[in-house]
């Protein structure tokens, strides 16, 4: 296979982060607003060119894909490309897997396992549904806990994947943990990220996971876990719970120093970092006289843009957020 992917701070990239749409069916306060725009469809890559452009990257080294959004069950056809993928699995692929917010799970998650998926994190703020409601603006709690019972019983491996918010979540996170690992899931904390324009101001609501860490230190034992994903988390062992928890950390612990990704959004733009502007066209490529050999001067190039980490601060009140683009452009 050809030349791997190593960029100029000598990290292996082995980790595509491929986002299949920017479109939601809930509308997170902290990721979206309301009334948001998303990408006019014509723009975006078939599942025909997103399979393709997949391929070149496992050429390349790529040994863990996760597909991501918006939201990407909500794409139609989606599970032909997770079925296309699949067929890489033990082929160049050692992980296919996705990130979703679950209100499709229940209608998709026999044919994930049966494609080859084996884990999957699924975003989950709070477990009330009126607090549910308020958060994402939509009555979708009931989905989401039927789509968690499918993903049970297909015998997929779950990790949540928790926003810590303050005065929204906060109190509840002790029993979000305490409730995924009676479920035999992983839970992970998030620190919340200045990206894209939402209705209120994020600092409003930033909460540092240190502050949440020395409370659960309280409550619980945590201990350093080896445990590893190839993802920015960092784990602890919840001796109390027997669970796992997972700290991501981008304002308060960078973790980019062990980067290992790239990102793509669903019209092909590669974003070399979540927290930058290095970017790369890679539709131009694909869509080139000769997309291969355009594709892998398009990594070359992802590899010599690549910056050494994020700066990300919360922004200030009233302050625009430190990039335009929301989360569900980069799918995170
Ligand atoms: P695992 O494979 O389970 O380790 O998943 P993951 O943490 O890589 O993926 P997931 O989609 O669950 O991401 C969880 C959170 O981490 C999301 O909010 C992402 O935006 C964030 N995240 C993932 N990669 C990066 C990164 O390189 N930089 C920053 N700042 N955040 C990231
Ligand atoms: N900051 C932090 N996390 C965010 N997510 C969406 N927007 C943001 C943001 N601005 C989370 C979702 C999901 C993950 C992919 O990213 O809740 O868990
Ligand atoms: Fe949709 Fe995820 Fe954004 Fe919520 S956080 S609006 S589920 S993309």
């Amino acid at each position: 296979s050809a030349k791997p992917l190593v960029d100029r701070f000598a990290r292996a990239i082995t980790y595509l982060r491929l986002s299949v749409t920017d479109r939601c069916d809930l509308r997170c306060a902290y990721c979206m607003p309301e009334r948001m725009t998303f990408l006019p469809k014509a723009e975006v890559l078939s599942l025909e060119e997103l399979h393709r452009m997949a391929l070149g990257f496992i050429d390349r080294g790529i040994r863990k894909i996760r597909l991501t959004g918006g939201e990407p069950l909500v794409r139609r056809d989606m599970i032909e490309l997770v079925r296309a993928l699949g067929r890489k699995l033990g082929d160049g692929l050692d992980e296919l897997t996705m990130t979703t917010n679950g209100t499709q799970l229940a209608g998709f998650a026999h044919e994930l396992a049966e494609a080859g998926v084996r884990r999957i994190n699924v975003s989950l703020d709070t477990l009330d549904r009126e607090k549910f409601a308020r958060l994402s603006r939509r009555d979708s709690l009931p989905a989401v806990m039927e789509g968690l019972a499918a993903a049970r019983d297909a015998g997929l491996a779950v990790k949540i994947n928790t926003v810590a918010l303050k005065d929204l979540n906060e109190d509840e996170i002790p029993d979000i943990v305490a409730w995924a690992h009676g479920q035999d899931f992983d839970a992970t904390l998030i620190e919340v990220m200045p990206l894209g324009e939402v209705e209120e101001d994020r600092i409003d609501h930033f909460l540092p996971l240190v502050a949440v860490k020395e409370r659960l230190d309280r409550l619980w034992t945590l201990t350093a876990s080896e445990h590893r994903t190839g993802g920015p988390a960092r784990y602890f062992d919840v001796a109390e719970t027997g669970g796992r928890l997972g700290l991501i950390t981008p304002l308060t612990g960078n973790f980019c120093e062990g980067c290992n990704r790239l990102r793509v959004t669903a019209t092909g733009q590669l974003f070399a970092c979540l927290g930058g502007d290095e970017r790369v066209d890679l539709r131009a490529a694909m869509r080139s006289a000769n997309p291969e050999a355009e594709l892998h001067a398009a990594l070359d190039t992802a590899m010599r843009i690549k910056p050494e980490r994020h700066n990300f601060a919360i922004d200030r009140r009233g302050q625009a957020p430190a990039l335009a683009r929301h989360m569900s452009m980069t799918g995170g």
